[in-house]
């Protein structure tokens, strides 16, 4: 008898179990609401082209999709895996990067559109380590560094386009939009492939073969071989199926806690995040959702040795500022070389987002959007805390007249300060005003910071 009265407790028991894995979506979403900046990193074999190919310069595009523009054939671009031989990768360095420049966050790319697995995989041999003399999993060893250093990692993943594996879609970039590769011979089979491609070789299997015997496994993969996941990031969904995208979505549940993007099939999975791509939307855009733009340092995401078009520092961060006033966060991309390291002009603006976050982080990470909109001299972010609610004035233009004007506050104010070295400001009300002397020098030469700390936990 006492045996059968242990059952339902131990069904209780079972249940609530299942219950505590699974978070609610704003559970779930919060380390990455709080989060605000992340890492992207596209990486793959094309980086040894580094944006030329047969001495012709790409000419339009991220250098990551040199095969397309430039209608690399298969066999010729499957070759270059032989030479790809990162020796200089160091995943610890990647993470200490990351985290010195105050990112929370890393998304990589497991698989981009050229195919190439940069994880081990029985799915297909086109992966770093069955087809590079590297033979290294380079998705093990960051899943470990940002493991140790605890850092989020999240992977990115192109579930519809693959031009190597047969049966993966094509976006077609014509050759007024970027051809590098005028003489070639595979011009013909451009113009005669259907479906983007360019190859027949891309032509052996269907697109329902491809989902079921690479993209579905790889995913599995991914989710399953490498601890936490905490980001999927889909991206162009490139004659994408209702049947195909519901296969996919379902391998989330393999990591309960995973945030998705809205890149996997357009309307029908809108996933979690927005993924506005290099802009940055403005407050009428927005409606409610959580979003995240991903940007490029300079202007393109694979390697590309000519793009010396770097934002500045001032300009990164002034993005960051901005990005965070409207509620989204900032993954800022770096694209690696061929041998493993970062360009050094993505480390020192890493470098220096990451000394201006160290003195005025308390504006960004877990801050809210402005209720009180944009202005001319900068940005605003609030946050609440047990002191009361701090309203950070993020300027960009410091005014050369010593005073800072916003919107009547008529809430109490306990202080107002000078964030990164504490220096007390005087302020006054007038009817439509509230007005704040600031230091006549700019504190910061790419953003200064000025907190309000007020009574009660809204502007009134
Ligand atoms: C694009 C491009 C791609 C890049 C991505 C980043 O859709 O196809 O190369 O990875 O956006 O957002």
């Amino acid at each position: 008898m006492r045996k059968y009265c242990l059952i339902p407790l131990f069904f209780m028991f079972v249940f609530q179990n299942i219950q505590a894995q699974t978070l609610s979506k704003d559970e779930r979403m919060q380390w990455w609401r709080e989060a605000k900046f992340g890492m992207f990193i596209h990486w793959g074999v094309y980086a040894q082209y580094a944006g030329t190919y047969n001495g012709h310069e790409q000419a339009k595009g991220g250098a990551e999709w040199i095969m397309n523009r430039s209608k690399i054939p298969y066999k010729e671009y499957q070759a270059i895996a032989k030479d790809f031989n990162p020796i200089q990768f160091n995943a610890e360095q990647w993470v200490k990067y990351a985290q010195e420049a105050g990112m929370k966050y890393i998304v990589i790319t497991a698989k981009h559109h050229d195919g190439f697995a940069m994880f081990k995989t029985n799915a297909s041999k086109w992966n770093i380590v069955d087809a590079t003399p590297y033979g290294r999993d380079i998705l093990k060893e960051l899943a470990a560094a940002c493991k140790k250093y605890n850092m989020k990692l999240g992977f990115y993943y192109s579930q519809a386009q693959d031009w190597i594996n047969p049966g993966g879609a094509a976006s077609r970039k014509l050759m007024n939009e970027g051809w590098a590769n005028p003489d070639s011979t595979t011009i013909d089979n451009f113009t005669k492939l259907h479906d983007g491609h360019w190859d027949a070789l891309q032509e052996t299997k269907t697109f329902d073969e491809y989902i079921n015997q690479v993209a579905v496994p790889q995913v599995k993969e991914l989710l399953t071989n490498y601890g936490d996941v905490s980001v999927l990031w889909w991206d162009t969904p490139v004659n994408m199926t209702n049947d195909a995208a519901k296969k996919l979505n379902e391998l989330l549940k393999l990591q309960p806690n995973i945030i998705t993007n809205d890149r996997l099939k357009k309307p029908e999975y809108p996933g979690d995040t927005r993924t506005p791509e290099q802009k940055i939307p403005g407050v009428k855009d927005l409606d409610n959702n959580d979003w995240e733009t991903c940007m490029t340092m300079n202007g393109t995401w694979g390697f590309r040795a000519s793009d010396n078009n770097w934002k500045s520092s001032k300009v990164l961060i002034q993005n960051l500022c901005d990005i965070a006033s409207k509620g989204g966060n900032y993954l800022l991309n770096v694209g690696p070389k061929a041998d493993g390291t970062f360009p050094i002009e993505s480390i020192d603006r890493l470098k220096e987002m990451g000394t201006w976050l160290q003195k005025n982080k308390e504006s960004i990470y877990a801050s809210k959007a402005s209720p009180i909109g944009s202005f001319d001299w900068g940005r605003c972010t609030t946050n609440l805390t047990k002191q009361g609610l701090a309203v950070y004035l993020l300027v960009f233009n410091w005014p050369a007249n010593g005073s800072l004007n916003i919107p009547l506050i008529k809430n109490k104010i306990k202080r107002v300060t000078v964030l990164e070295t504490g220096e007390k400001c005087s302020f006054v009300n007038n009817e439509v005003n509230t007005n704040i002397t600031i230091p006549y020098n700019a504190p910061n030469d790419k953003v200064s910071v000025i907190k309000l700390l007020l009574k009660g936990d809204k502007i009134l």
